[in-house]
């Protein structure tokens, strides 16, 4: 995806070890479709060569306010109107404490100040050692930064190059990629929570075996991501998948179609809007042996019966909060066959006011998909596009119907 693509950057870097990951956000920008203006603080030039930033952005560097190459010398106030961010990656301690003050006395934050305040958006995202982060200083420095119209991206937690644990390291450039682009999403669900299933469940048969199907989860995560995005607060109940979190999104991992019901129906007491992806089983043994079940050479195979499982969408949309219009629940249907009948008629067994058909076994696994959108007034379909695409439109589509 090129989520980026048409944005361009100017990417500042002020003093700290973090830098090194500049150089590696810098790509990140570039492959999402963006282009890059790095601009770096004297101090930034200790830890990292503008030659590496030069390289990897494809354009000159800039550093000092004072640079002849450009006709006006004035690279503050052309550098920043041509931006649709500044992004300063890694933000010190220090550069937190200019940009409060309204300092100006290098390029860098001479352009922070010069820029179009309510066009361009000042992205940060600090970089320090934990003391330094946690001090009052810093926190109210930060907080006024914020109040000021700053965006600031957060910081990570974990083991630092000085040695200390805690919090105050940068976030790693995926992380911030992920949070750039959805700094750029519209805000369509913002003050709303929203509540995902996704992935498969997991029926024990035994402690070492069990049934469960060919669910990814892509679908449910994507749309948690793609609500989170959105300015939605997230909570995303999931079965056993080997995805990672979208960043910001809550997340509740279970295994089973009953442990999913019991994590779902509290939290759908406070939600404003419902997505059921999961590929919840129907059934499950009806008593799941303690102990693995051993062949004992008889050659006789082990009767396994079955006993239904909770439908959690039916059990969501039935309840007084989903009937007084407080909560929008929304439903899948992997078919695999007759979509448009089966996912109309799915709708109304379920009793939800839409339902998002696929045609199921292909897109198992598969970054791509196509879409039925089902409501009492038809059908519309979305044409075949990545995951995380599809879920963008069917946040605006849910937000259009909210
Ligand atoms: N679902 C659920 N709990 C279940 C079964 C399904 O919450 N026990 C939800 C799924 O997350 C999905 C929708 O219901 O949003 C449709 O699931 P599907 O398995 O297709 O529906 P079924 O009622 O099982 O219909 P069919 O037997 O035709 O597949």
């Amino acid at each position: 995806m090129n989520d980026l693509a048409g944005k361009h950057f100017v990417l500042g870097l002020s003093g700290g070890i973090a830098c090194y990951k500049a150089a590696e956000l810098c790509r990140a920008l570039i492959k999402e479709g963006a282009t890059v203006q790095v601009v770096m603080t004297e101090a930034a030039e200790q830890f990292i060569t503008p030659v590496t930033m030069q390289a990897l952005s494809g354009r000159p560097v800039y550093g000092s306010q004072w640079d002849s190459r450009e006709p006006n010398n004035m690279p503050h106030i052309n550098l920043s109107r041509e931006a649709d961010a500044i992004l300063v990656a890694p933000c010190s301690a220090d550069f937190m404490a200019k940009l409060l003050h309204g300092r100006a006395d290098e390029l860098l934050s001479l352009m922070c100040l010069a820029r179009p305040i309510d066009k361009v958006p000042l992205l940060l995202a600090p970089a320090m050692n934990r003391e330094m982060w946690a001090n009052p200083a810093t926190q109210r420095n930060m907080m006024q930064i914020a109040a000021d119209g700053a965006h600031i991206l957060g910081v990570g937690s974990g083991f630092q190059a000085c040695g200390e644990t805690g919090d105050g390291r940068m976030l790693e450039p995926p992380e911030l990629l992920e949070d750039i682009i959805a700094f750029f999403q519209p805000k369509r669900l913002a003050g709303k929570r929203v509540l995902v299933t996704a992935g498969p469940t997991f029926e024990a048969i035994d402690p070492v075996r069990g049934i469960t199907n060919l669910s990814s989860g892509k679908m449910g995560f994507a749309i948690a991501r793609a609500a989170r995005e959105a300015g939605a607060e997230v909570t995303l109940v999931a079965g056993p998948v080997s995805l990672s979190t979208p960043r910001g999104v809550t997340r509740i991992d279970v295994k089973s179609a009953e442990d999913m019901l019991r994590a779902t129906e509290p939290q759908a007491q406070s939600a404003d809007v419902f997505v059921a992806t999961a590929a919840v089983a129907d059934w499950r043994p009806a008593s799941a042996s303690d102990h693995k079940i051993k062949k004992d050479g008889s050659g006789q195979t082990p009767q396994l019966a079955f006993t239904e499982n909770p439908d959690i969408l039916a059990r969501v949309a039935q309840s007084q909060r989903a009937k007084s219009g407080a909560l929008y629940c929304v439903g899948f249907a992997a078919e695999s066959h007759d979509l448009v009948a089966n996912a109309q008629a799915k709708r109304v067994r379920k009793a939800v006011p839409l339902l998002v058909g696929n045609i199921g076994p292909a897109t198992f696994g598969a970054d791509d998909n196509a879409l039925l959108l089902v409501d009492e007034k038809g059908t519309r379909e979305v044409p075949r596009a990545s995951k995380l695409e599809l879920a963008r439109q069917l946040v605006a589509e849910i937000a259009d119907r909210l």
